[in-house]
């Protein structure tokens, strides 16, 4: 938890980041005047119930992962995160592709627990697959669209009174949503694998072996990339063929510049 300044009401910011840019999108929005309770599923995922109560404002940060929030992120949330008529922010980071439906789906889940969704907003981060997409971003005008979007969203904050009137937030994306997609691609260690294990203790899927780090378990692995961020010796990465003519393609694709969407 990090706690400066002078605004009374805890915001309680959960997030998943592997790679970073979920984590500095959380952090611009929720700022730095209030009180904030971090929460991090990559190194503490919900295996109980949090229960938030209606005066404390909720911030859910998520990367989009095929068009959606990750699979298990979403089913952690569904089963243990608990609201009583408060508000919530919900927000999408994507690799400037697209965030199909992540925010829809996020709005769907928040509501569907307890919680009022009163605004939400879709960010740009660097691709944590395809890194030469959006390289560089979040850069200054992310950071401070991201900040607008903090202080608007702290104005809305204040003058929410829970059980008053809530018309939903007209959100971009579908409500009918088919099942969550996994990507082919996975990461695997080079010849450099020191037997660390920094990789195998930071994966959210368990599809590294502490014995075998060097070893991916593929039908686990959820494509993060957390053991490429934390690898000492970088021998993670992704490779071969198919993944350099799929980052070709990624690259002409998502070349031209997205910008920040917000919805209240
Ligand atoms: C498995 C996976 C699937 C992804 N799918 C999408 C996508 O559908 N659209 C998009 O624009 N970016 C996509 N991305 C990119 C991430 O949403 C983006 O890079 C995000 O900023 C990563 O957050 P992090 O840095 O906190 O890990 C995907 C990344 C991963 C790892």
């Amino acid at each position: 938890m990090y706690q400066t300044g002078k605004m009374e009401k805890i915001m309680i910011s959960i997030f998943f980041s592997p790679r970073g840019t979920t984590k500095k999108t959380a952090r611009a929005i929720a700022g730095h005047e209030g009180p904030v309770q971090e929460r991090d599923l990559l190194g503490r995922p919900l295996t109980e119930d949090l229960t938030v109560p209606a005066e404390e404002p909720v911030l859910v940060t998520m990367p989009v992962y095929a068009g959606r929030i990750p699979q298990h992120c979403f089913e952690q949330l569904s089963a243990h995160l608990k609201g009583h008529g408060g508000p919530a922010i919900a927000v999408a980071v994507y690799g400037n592709r697209d965030y199909d439906d992540a925010l829809t789906e996020l709005q769907d889940l928040l509501e569907g627990n307890g919680f009022r969704v009163v605004a939400a907003g879709a960010f740009i981060g660097r691709h944590s697959i395809f890194d030469r997409v959006a390289a560089g971003r979040p850069d200054e005008a992310d950071l401070a669209a991201m900040a607008d979007f903090g202080a608007r969203c702290r104005e809305i904050l204040a003058a929410y009174t829970p059980g008053g009137d809530h018309a939903p937030v007209a959100i971009k994306g579908s409500h009918d949503l088919p099942p969550h997609k996994r990507v082919p691609f996975h990461p695997s260690a080079g010849d450099r694998c020191m037997k660390c294990n920094a990789c195998a203790n930071a994966c959210p899927a368990g599809a590294i072996p502490k014995e075998t780090p060097w070893v991916t378990d593929n039908d686990k692995c959820i494509s993060c990339g957390a053991c490429i961020y934390l690898c000492p010796t970088q021998t993670r990465q992704y490779r071969g063929e198919a993944y350099e003519t799929a980052a070709r393609m990624f690259e002409a694709k998502c070349a031209p510049r997205r910008e920040p969407e917000v919805f209240f």
